[in-house]
């Protein structure tokens, strides 16, 4: 059956209101870019006539300006899930404008195939290149394409040669069967492969391909800085002494590692540490700093749901694909953060905090307890099945106004009960084996900032301080209030809660 080609204006008008949109891509690297520019122009000229237009969007992870920035600012989404990124987006979410599922990253495409979220009617795939009978090769990173191709009734593909036809065989393509008869995953090390290198469907559903050339639109990085290069060495550090004490095996165990400029100086301190030797990634997102070492031997081997790297870097990649071929594989979102593997692998998760508590509780998404800042992305995914689970962050946020440790978190995304480890740049808390008590006592010593250690012990005063979990709760999120109040943490009063 020959293919269809199209403009992607064309496409988008195969798209109604009330759809729901199946993406390929996981954060800007792999996402269709060009149907939803244009899907922008119709909801705009509909809302001119005084029309309603809205779609719900299923995606693996945050996209682009293309889709999330572009389709927010004219007001064309309603629902959406899972993880963003775009300041637009988490603009029009705190606005109450559009209805945002923050899910775990691992359960998007089976709770798509579950029914939860209704309908795919389309799905909009970036490729490197599609067959007629079928064959859809992905670009930069798996998300959850294969099942919004199959479940979704029409399929576009948007075909862009910005991707070099060297990403073919890059993907290993595997969907798990739904209970009750799912089995296990077979994957035993980062680098097998248990699918196909390309995504099959009906031919006879792509109703359309687009050809484009519009390059992954990445954001890039701030340059690591002393706060984030002491947060990466405390990590480098902490992991080397746990494999010295025979924790961690001298093989070493796969890392994942999550997004943005900490988790990069984290990678880059981990990268020079010659204490620790070589070793793997079974992670979510691979960024420019993990690629370098691959280059120099550090990193033997990257399994991930993406390449969210600078177009530079993902160009030099396809460019040496004979050196890349065997040390990359990309995949699925169900399958990078699947529990099952992360357990089975001993994978050490190290994801970043918006705040911890003195009980280990951290929250990742929420800017005091209410407006959402990007989601929890697949951070629950790893830690709570982590061999080790990391936590870091700097201590201090906003000049020192804001403490990241404090009584209690305001929201919480991963409980006392799964995270082990919290580092800032003052230092490592270790919270494995400790009581509540005892590691109140581990994080304000180890990670608050000193300007917040008098006032977290204080407050530790006015708790009965002998409860499994001392609180006192009026108090609790005092320290949340003052800055409501008069925008610094440091003026916390206690008095008015004795
Ligand atoms: N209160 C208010 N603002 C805070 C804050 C706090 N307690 N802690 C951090 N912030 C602000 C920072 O000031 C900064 O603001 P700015 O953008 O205006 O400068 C912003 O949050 C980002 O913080 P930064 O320190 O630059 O770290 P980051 O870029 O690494 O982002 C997270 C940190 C937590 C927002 C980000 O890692 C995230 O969204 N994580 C959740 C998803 C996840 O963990 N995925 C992992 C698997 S990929």
């Amino acid at each position: 059956m020959a293919l269809n080609y199209i403009s992607a204006a064309e496409a988008a008008s195969l798209i109604k209101h009330g759809y729901n949109i199946g993406l390929s891509g996981f954060t800007p690297a792999g996402t269709a870019k060009a149907v939803t520019a244009e899907l922008a122009k119709i909801a705009e000229a509909e809302h001119a006539k005084g029309n309603p237009f809205q779609v719900g969007i299923f995606t693996g992870a945050s996209t682009g300006d293309s889709c999330d920035g572009i389709l927010s600012r004219v007001k064309a989404i309603r629902y959406r899930a899972p993880y963003t990124t775009n300041a637009d987006f988490r603009k029009a979410v705190n606005n109450g404008e559009i209805a945002y599922n923050d899910i775990h990253l691992s359960q998007m495409a089976q709770e798509v195939r579950y029914g939860f979220m209704g309908k795919v009617n389309v799905a909009v795939i970036e490729a490197c290149e599609v067959t007629p009978d079928g064959k859809i090769y992905l670009t930069a990173a798996g998300g959850i394409a294969p099942t919004v191709c199959r479940l979704a009734d029409q399929i576009i593909v948007e075909l862009n040669a910005a991707h070099s036809k060297n990403a073919m065989g890059l993907h290993d393509v595997y969907e798990p069967l739904d209970p009750p008869y799912r089995r296990e995953i077979p994957i035993y090390k980062p680098s097998d492969r248990i699918g196909l290198p390309y995504i099959q469907v009906d031919p006879k559903k792509i109703v359309g391909v687009v050809e484009t050339n519009r390059p992954d639109e990445a954001r890039s990085f701030a340059a690591a800085d002393p706060l984030t290069d002491k947060i990466g060495q405390n990590v480098a550090d902490f992991l080397a002494a746990d494999m010295k004490r025979g924790i961690i095996p001298s093989t070493f165990l796969p890392l994942q590692s999550g997004v943005g400029n900490i988790a990069n100086a984290v990678l880059g301190a981990l990268g020079r540490d010659k204490t620790i030797p070589p070793f793997e990634m079974y992670t979510e997102v691979i960024q420019n700093s993990v690629i370098g070492l691959i280059r120099e031997g550090r990193v033997k081997f990257g399994s991930t749901c993406s390449l969210t790297v600078a177009n530079d870097c993902l160009n030099g990649i396809y460019e040496d694909m004979d050196f890349f071929r065997d040390k990359l594989v990309l995949r699925p979102s169900e399958i990078s953060n699947s529990p099952e593997i992360v357990r089975r692998l001993g994978i050490i998760s190290i994801n970043t905090a918006i705040e911890a508590d003195l009980y280990g509780n951290v929250n990742s998404t929420h800017i005091s307890g209410t407006k959402m800042m990007n989601g929890i992305g697949g951070s629950g995914d790893f830690t709570r099945n982590a061999y080790i689970s990391i936590f870091t962050c700097p201590s201090v946020a906003k000049e020192g106004k804001i403490s990241a440790i404090v009584p209690m978190i305001s929201h919480v995304d991963h409980s006392e009960h799964d995270v082990n480890i919290i580092i800032t740049e003052q230092g490592v808390a270790d919270l494995r084996g400790k009581s509540p008590k005892e590691r109140a006592q581990a994080i304000i010593e180890n990670c608050a900032h000193p300007d917040y250690k008098n006032i977290l012990w204080d407050y530790l005063k006015l708790t009965d301080g002998k409860s499994q979990t001392p609180h006192a709760l009026r108090a609790a999120l005092g320290m949340h209030a003052e800055l409501a109040k008069s925008g610094d943490m440091k003026n916390a009063d206690w008095g008015q809660y004795k």
